[in-house]
């Protein structure tokens, strides 16, 4: 392990914004591309933490910029390309920042951002590609869409209208669109894209989106929340939608009046109770099942057993980090964020009780699994980890975890490995059986590279060079579909 004011130079400089947007083929540095990988990889985060010299105060708030890579089994042409969202055009044509973030105000102090609440749409979460669009999704608000080859930003995409705000005339002012949560399911077996997005107002609600296989979205469906949750991923079963509530408080009059940034204003506690709400995608009430304290970012998955128990594997934080500790980390300083513990919940949706086991005693996060097990029950999942014990959140290994066998590490030393994706070797592989794609910052070069992996042992069987670097970004999707 690195020291840690090297570790903490490290992942300032790989923070550094991105100047140039490139088109072209990869040089591969190590191994051989595997001819039978053909497809496209997206990817998407901050390509930029700065608005010509301002710096955003928090990681989540940098320019979504998407990242492409496309295998024709011989080679891996590369692009990249920023989101011009309406926000990001007006301060690249005014040189400076204009819009408050999630989690930066505007330089100047209350005078400036007094009830401002146009806040920037960053665009930079994830990426997917579903009937035919491509997608570059920020759960504060709209998705963008995106040419799936140029990358050019092809404007706001609000699902013809689905996704106007029609509430009541408070939510409407707070958010005039509905917010589409950055973290989508594909139901297997109909083809839908299941989402949901939180919503202030007068009554806090959760929204439930369904777009069909041919991207039309029903009209989106509401279910009322006791109090405000800050809620950034959900599982899809056969049956519900599930979703884990921590208890946050908000400061809405502080980030109303520009005292304090949306994200600033929010603060978790570690020791007060949680639940599980569980939304049935038949129509049916939803219910809340007590829950022991705790936040959960990201789930692996979820699904039904024999017994009609909903499985969700959680990576357990004890509570929702502090928006200054955070900031911190920017500001360079090595803050001992909580950890994520991957973590079982078995929920009884009969008996309404849950229990909760921890898997393994290696901090993880960004967990990813084979995608044609989406909502099944699955054996294996990959994720982003740190070391047991060691209380930083800059991770620099990959876990595979196998429900069934041993796990499997692989240690980058000083490099800072991003989201491993999965890739099958073909349509009816066993699970598991493919690789993980990973694009890791690679400290000493100041430059990033695809590492394609095999996805039992985590060996190295190729890795592409970039001419240059993408900041640690968050989530990606593999299409296999696109021809490239
Ligand atoms: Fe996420």
């Amino acid at each position: 392990m690195p020291e840690a004011s090297n570790r903490m130079g490290s992942y300032l400089r790989s923070n550094d914004s991105v100047r140039d947007e490139l088109d072209t083929v990869l040089r591969v540095g190590e191994g051989a591309l595997p001819d039978r990988l053909r497809g496209v990889l997206y990817r998407n985060g901050p390509g930029k933490v700065e608005v010509f010299g301002t710096k955003y105060s928090h990681p989540f708030d940098g320019d979504g910029m998407v990242a492409r890579f496309a295998f024709d089994g011989h080679a891996v042409r590369y692009r990249n390309r920023f989101v011009r969202t309406d926000e990001y055009v007006a301060e690249e044509r005014a040189r400076r920042m204009l819009y408050r973030s999630f989690g930066t105000n505007l330089p100047g102090g209350v005078i400036r951002n007094f009830l401002r609440l146009r806040f920037k749409n960053a665009a930079n979460t994830s990426v997917i590609l579903h009937g035919g669009k491509l997608l570059a999704l920020w759960e504060g608000g709209l998705p963008h869409r995106l040419d799936p080859v140029t990358l050019d930003t092809l404007g706001r995409y609000d699902f013809d209208g689905a996704l106007a705000n029609r509430t009541g005339r408070l939510s409407r002012w707070m958010s005039p669109d509905l917010p589409f949560s950055a973290h989508p399911k594909l139901d297997l077996d109909s083809g839908e894209l299941v989402n949901f997005g939180t919503l202030m107002g007068a009554k806090n609600r959760l929204v439930s989106y369904r777009v069909r296989r041919d991207g039309v979205m029903s009209a989106p469906s509401f279910t009322n929340l006791e109090s405000l949750c800050f809620v950034h991923d959900f599982v899809l079963t056969k049956h519900y939608c599930v979703y884990f509530l921590s208890a946050v408080s908000f400061r809405v009059g502080a980030t109303l009046a520009g005292l304090a940034t949306p994200v600033g204003s929010l603060s978790g506690a570690s020791d007060a109770a949680a639940s599980i709400l569980v939304v049935p995608r038949d129509g049916r009430s939803s219910f809340a099942v007590p829950a022991a304290p705790g936040f959960v970012f990201h789930f692996a998955n979820g699904y039904e057993d024999a017994r009609g128990f909903v499985v969700l594997d959680g990576m357990r934080m004890p509570s929702l980090p502090s928006a200054s500790d955070v900031q911190k980390l920017l500001d360079g300083e090595d803050v001992n964020i909580p950890s994520a513990t991957p973590t079982r919940y078995l929920v009884d949706p009969v008996g309404r009780t849950v229990s909760e086991t921890a898997l393994t005693s290696t901090p993880a996060d960004l967990p990813t699994i084979d995608p044609r097990f989406v909502g099944r029950q699955n054996r294996h999942f990959w994720a982003v980890a740190g070391e047991a014990g060691n209380a930083s959140p800059l991770a620099h290994r990959i876990l595979h975890f196998d429900h069934e066998g041993p796990h499997a590490e692989r240690d980058f030393g000083v490099d800072f490995p991003g989201e491993p994706l999965f890739v099958p070797t073909s349509p009816d592989a066993k699970e598991g059986e493919g690789w993980i794609l990973s694009l890791v910052y690679r400290v000493e070069a100041h430059r990033s590279d695809l590492y394609i992996l095999r996805a039992s042992d985590l060996a190295t069987e190729c890795r592409v060079e970039l001419p240059h670097h993408n900041p640690p970004g968050f989530h990606g999707v593999w299409c296999p579909s696109l021809a490239s």
